[in-house]
């Protein structure tokens, strides 16, 4: 049985591991050896990765790659992707090569406010807690000013506040419920302080307010932002005529465009589809979000809540056919920064911004939201024609290659023989005993020789 551990925190680096490696493995050497392999040689950018969290021990690795030839709204990108599932990059690389050459992506930033709520009691009467509010809204923004400053310098800040009641739902609850716009920021801290600031100034003054009776008083419960954004949104489409869906005479075009119709409207009806259709729109939306140091907890909470705004949970993109044109679109809100967090601290993440050309909060939303269609137009067009497996298997080919002790002349010959034979596990497996039979049948003629 594991021991509790006390004042770990507080251990150096290699008495942590020391703590782990006792107490966790057989083998010792072998763990601390495959924690230490992951170490980067430059001490300073160790030292900042270690300085991200608490008790670093090692850093996890996430392949970046990159998907070209995205043409957003006439100009292209090569979209920097942090992620782990291999069919993910080929599949925004081949939507965007389709797209490339029937318009393009055009995309739109329809809102970019931002939300965060004092949440707190009050059991008295509704009308004097808000003439309370109504006197001393005006001062919840001047003592804020300090920390509103330099947002407002960049044309941000506080954009309202409203005073909430809540009763229906709990008891005494009520809520201040600000709006903001944060510019080039994801916003978190700037919020938050923001909020903090509200509830103390908020708390003092109820004291010193003549209007309330006794018992009428005010408990905060919490300050903090709200990771939903339904007015924090943005479009992404893509649109040709449907004669031009088809690359060649394998797919009819005008069947094509009905069945990924109905493939998304299924998705818009069932919720057991429409989770794993948005699961693939994710998959596009979070490796971006992910390689421009964002948090894509915070994406991912809001989009799907957005996802189940009218009570039931529905697909995140739509298709149509009109007047004989395509279109799929995708609206989302995208809470995203380009200035501030790890944008200015993570190498890899400095480097991916200046891949999109140093874009702005809003040019960053577009962006995700293109590589979250685009991700979602290779798996639908998957599924309603070869089936999702085909492609992905060819793929994960490297995977299960490399879970074997395969040499290059081994893997070179696997990968020549799965360009024209189906990926499956035992497939592979089965040509794997081949070619290491006949490899080493070669060595043993080799060695006779
Ligand atoms: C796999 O990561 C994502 C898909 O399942 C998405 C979808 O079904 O639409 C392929």
């Amino acid at each position: 049985m594991s021991k509790s551990v006390s004042g770990f925190s507080k251990f150096s680096k290699s008495k942590k591991i020391d703590w782990i490696v006792d107490t966790y493995f057989a083998n010792k050497e072998d763990a601390k050896n495959i924690l230490k392999q992951y170490w980067n040689s430059n001490e300073r950018l160790q030292q900042l990765h270690d300085e991200f969290i608490e008790n670093t021990i090692s850093n996890y690795y996430l392949p970046l790659g990159v998907a070209p030839n995205f043409l957003i709204n006439n100009r292209l990108y090569t979209i920097p992707m942090a992620i782990e599932e291999s069919s993910v990059v080929a599949a925004a690389s081949k939507a965007a090569k389709f797209w490339i050459d029937r318009g393009g992506f055009k995309t739109k930033v329809i809102s970019t406010e931002k939300i965060g709520q004092v949440h707190f009691m009050y059991h008295g009467n509704f009308d004097n807690l808000n003439r309370f509010f109504e006197k001393v809204k005006p001062q919840l923004i001047t003592e804020t000013k300090s920390i509103t400053k330099n947002m407002e310098k960049r044309g941000g800040g506080i954009l309202d506040i409203e005073l909430r009641n809540k009763t229906n739902e709990i008891e005494g609850y009520h809520q201040l419920h600000a709006t903001f716009e944060t510019v080039d920021a994801m916003g978190a801290n700037f919020i938050n302080s923001c909020l903090e600031q509200f509830a103390d100034t908020f708390k003092t003054e109820a004291t010193n307010f003549d209007g309330f009776k006794s018992g009428e008083d005010i408990q905060i419960v919490m300050s903090i932002l709200s990771n939903y954004v339904p007015n924090c949104l943005v479009r992404a489409e893509v649109s040709c005529p449907v004669k031009d869906l088809s690359e060649d005479q394998t797919i009819i075009a005008e069947e094509f465009a009905q069945k990924f119709i109905q493939a998304v409207n299924i998705a818009e009806v069932e919720p057991y589809r429409a989770v794993t259709h948005n699961k693939g729109i994710m998959n596009g939306i979070d490796a971006v979000v992910l390689a421009t140091g964002n948090d894509f907890r915070a994406i991912e909470a809001g989009v799907h809540a957005y996802a189940s705004r009218d009570g039931k949970y529905r697909s995140l993109t739509h298709a149509e056919i009109d007047n004989g044109i395509f279109k799929f679109w995708i609206e989302i809100p995208l809470a995203l920064g380009t200035i501030g967090g790890l944008t200015s601290l993570h190498p890899l993440v400095k480097l991916s911004l200046e891949l999109l050309n140093k874009p702005s909060a809003k040019e960053l939303m577009q962006i995700v939201a293109v590589a979250g269609l685009a991700q979602n137009f290779a798996a639908l067009r998957s599924l309603i024609t070869t089936g999702i497996q085909e492609g992905h298997m060819k793929m994960h080919l490297m995977n299960i290659l490399n879970q074997h002790n395969l040499n290059e002349k081994e893997k070179f010959m696997l990968i020549e023989h799965f360009k024209t034979n189906i990926v499956t596990h035992s497939s592979v497996k089965e040509a794997i005993s081949k070619v290491s039979s006949s490899v080493s049948s070669n060595k043993n003629n080799i060695k006779g020789d």
